[in-house]
C-alpha cells in the first residue's frame, strides 16, 4: 500500500476521466493502466486514465467524474492505492453531532465552534465535515454534509457515507433510543469505523473492570444499585462513601456519607447554589431522607467507597485526564486538569465553586519534591485504565475523559470515565496547546481508522 498527499484539482470535461501525473502516476503503481477503481468513503466507481506531464503530484477529475464520486473540494489530500487497480483519496471524516439549539451559522449549537476547529485541523489533510442523524440519507448512502469554507461559513454537500465517524451526539437519552442505536448499526454494518459509541453510565463500567485485576486495583469499592443493608455495611467498613446516579454528570444528584460510630450519619450535598450539610442519630433516618428526594430512581444510583483526596487549603483536590488514541492506535495523556474543590463542596467541578489548575502547580502545593514522580506515576495508571476499559469493552474507543483522585499515599483512583469528555479544562491559558493537540489526536486517530496513515499496514 503506498500513502501520499497530491493537489485535487477540478477539471471541466463532462466525459468520466481522471488525469494524474506522472510522479503519482509511478508512486501509485499505475503506469500503464487505461482504467482505475476510484474511491472516495464508501463509493467506489470506475473511470478511464490518463497520465499528465506535469512535475509534483496532481490529480484533474473531470466533471462527469465528480458528478459520480461527489468529491467535496479540490486542494490537497490524500491518496492512496488501496486495492487492485483502485486509488482511494480522502479520508472522508464524518464529526456527528446535533443541537437542540441549532441554527444557519451554529448547526451543532454549542460544539459548532469545537466541530470547526477539528475541520479547521484537518483542513489539507482529509475531507472533513459535520452531520446530523437527519443528515443521512440510507436508501443512497449519502449525507447531506456541513463543510466549512475558508472564510469560516458553513456550506452543504451531499458526499458518499465517510470512511469514518467521530461521534459527538450530545444527548444521553437520544443516544440510548432505538434510532440512535440503528444509527450505529448501520455505520457497523457497512464497516464503517465509528467513535465513540455512546455514553458510559458509572456502573456499566465499573462492572466492565470487574474482572480485570490491574485496573480494579485503581477502583474504589461500588456497588451498583444497593441495598440498605449494603449500604449500611459498606459505611461501617469505610466510614466514609459516594452515592451517585450511575448515568449522572456535572455532580448533580451526588451525596457524599460519612458514619462516626459516636456521633452517627452526615450526609453532604448540593442543593440548588448551596452545600447543605445534615446530620442523622441513625441509619434509618439518613435512608428515609434518600428515599423522600429520590423514591424509585434510587435504583439508578451507585455507592462508592470514599476516598480521602489530597487537598490544597483544606480543599479536595483531583484531576481530569483528557486520553486520546493516537495516530498508532496508543492511548495518551493529551490534556490533565487539576480541579480543587469550592469549599463545603462535593465535587470538584468548577460550576460549584471549583477551581481550575494545571497539574503541575496542583501537585507541587501537595507532593512538593515528589511532584514530577505522582504525575508520571498518574499518567502510566491513566494509560492502563484506559486500555483495561477498551479491552473490556465490546464496542470502538478512540477518547475517554477519566476522572481521578490521589490520596494522601499518593495512589490513584478513578471515579468515573466519560466516553463524551468535556473540554472545560482548555479554558485554562496554559492548558491552550494541550487543547490543540487535543484536537490533532482526534484527526490522527481518524486518519489511523480510515487507515490512510503510515505504519498500520
Ligand atoms: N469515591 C469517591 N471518593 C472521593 N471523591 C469522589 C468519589 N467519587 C466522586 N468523587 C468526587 O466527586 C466528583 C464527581 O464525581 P463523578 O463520579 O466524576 O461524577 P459526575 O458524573 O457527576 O462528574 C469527582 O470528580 C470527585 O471530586
Ligand atoms: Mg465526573
Amino acid at each position: 500500500m503506498s500513502l501520499t498527499t497530491c493537489n485535487v484539482h477540478f477539471s471541466p470535461q463532462s466525459d468520466k476521466v481522471i488525469y494524474l501525473s506522472s510522479p503519482l502516476l509511478k508512486q501509485l503503481k499505475l503506469a500503464g493502466k487505461k482504467s482505475i477503481h476510484l474511491k472516495l468513503g464508501n463509493e467506489v466507481i470506475t473511470t478511464e486514465l490518463r497520465s499528465l506531464k506535469r512535475s509534483g503530484n496532481h490529480l484533474y477529475l473531470s466533471a462527469g467524474v465528480r458528478q459520480l464520486i461527489k468529491v467535496p473540494k479540490s486542494g490537497n489530500v490524500y491518496v492512496l492505492n488501496s486495492g487492485e487497480n483502485e486509488v482511494q483519496i480522502g479520508p472522508l471524516v464524518g464529526i456527528l453531532s446535533d443541537s437542540g439549539l441549532r441554527s444557519e451559522s451554529n448547526p451543532f449549537g454549542g460544539r459548532t465552534n469545537f466541530i470547526k476547529q477539528i475541520i479547521r485541523m484537518g483542513e489539507h489533510k482529509a475531507y472533513l465535515f459535520g452531520f446530523t442523524p437527519s443528515d443521512i440519507n440510507w436508501q443512497l448512502e449519502t449525507v447531506n454534509g456541513y463543510f466549512l469554507s475558508p472564510q469560516g461559513g458553513w456550506y452543504r454537500k451531499v458526499v458518499p457515507l465517510p470512511d469514518v465517524v467521530y461521534n459527538r451526539l450530545p444527548n444521553r437519552k437520544a443516544e440510548f433510543s432505538t434510532s440512535i442505536s440503528s444509527l450505529r448499526e448501520k455505520f457497523v454494518r457497512r464497516k464503517i469505523p465509528f467513535f465513540n459509541w455512546s455514553f458510559f453510565n458509572k456502573s456499566d463500567v465499573y462492572k466492565l473492570l470487574d474482572n480485570d485485576p490491574e485496573a480494579l486495583h485503581h477502583l474504589p469499592e461500588s456497588v451498583s444499585n444497593p441495598t440498605s443493608e449494603k449500604m449500611k455495611e459498606m459505611l461501617e467498613k469505610h466510614q466514609f462513601l459516594y452515592f451517585k446516579p450511575t448515568a449522572g454528570s456535572l455532580g448533580v444528584g451526588i451525596y457524599r456519607l460519612t458514619y462516626h460510630p459516636k456521633r452517627g450519619y452526615f450526609v453532604r450535598y448540593r442543593k440548588g447554589r448551596e452545600n447543605v450539610l445534615l446530620r442523622f442519630p441513625n441509619f434509618t433516618g439518613l435512608m428515609r431522607m434518600l428515599q423522600a428526594r429520590h423514591g424509585n430512581t434510587l435504583n439508578q444510583y451507585v455507592v462508592q467507597q470514599g476516598i480521602r483526596l489530597v487537598e490544597i487549603d483544606s480543599c479536595p483536590l483531583d484531576f481530569r485526564f483528557h486520553m486520546h488514541k493516537n495516530g498508532k492506535n496508543e492511548w495518551v495523556p493529551a490534556g490533565i486538569g487539576a480541579k480543587k474543590a469550592g469549599r463545603g463542596s462535593v465535587t470538584t467541578h468548577v460550576k460549584n465553586g471549583g477551581q481550575l489548575m494545571t497539574p503541575e502547580q496542583a501537585l507541587s502545593r501537595t507532593f512538593g519534591g515528589q511532584a514530577d514522580a505522582v504525575l508520571d506515576k498518574a499518567k502510566s495508571v491513566a494509560i492502563k485504565l484506559s486500555e483495561a476499559i477498551e479491552r473490556n469493552y465490546p464496542h470502538r474507543l478512540g477518547e475517554l475523559g477519566l476522572d481521578l483522585g490521589i490520596d494522601k499515599d499518593g495512589e490513584v483512583w478513578m471515579f468515573e470515565a466519560n466516553a463524551k469528555p468535556g473540554r472545560s479544562i482548555y479554558k485554562h491559558p496554559a492548558l491552550r496547546s494541550e487543547g490543540r493537540a487535543s484536537v490533532s489526536f482526534i484527526l490522527e486517530h481518524c486518519m489511523y481508522l480510515s487507515r490512510f496513515q503510515g505504519g498500520n499496514g
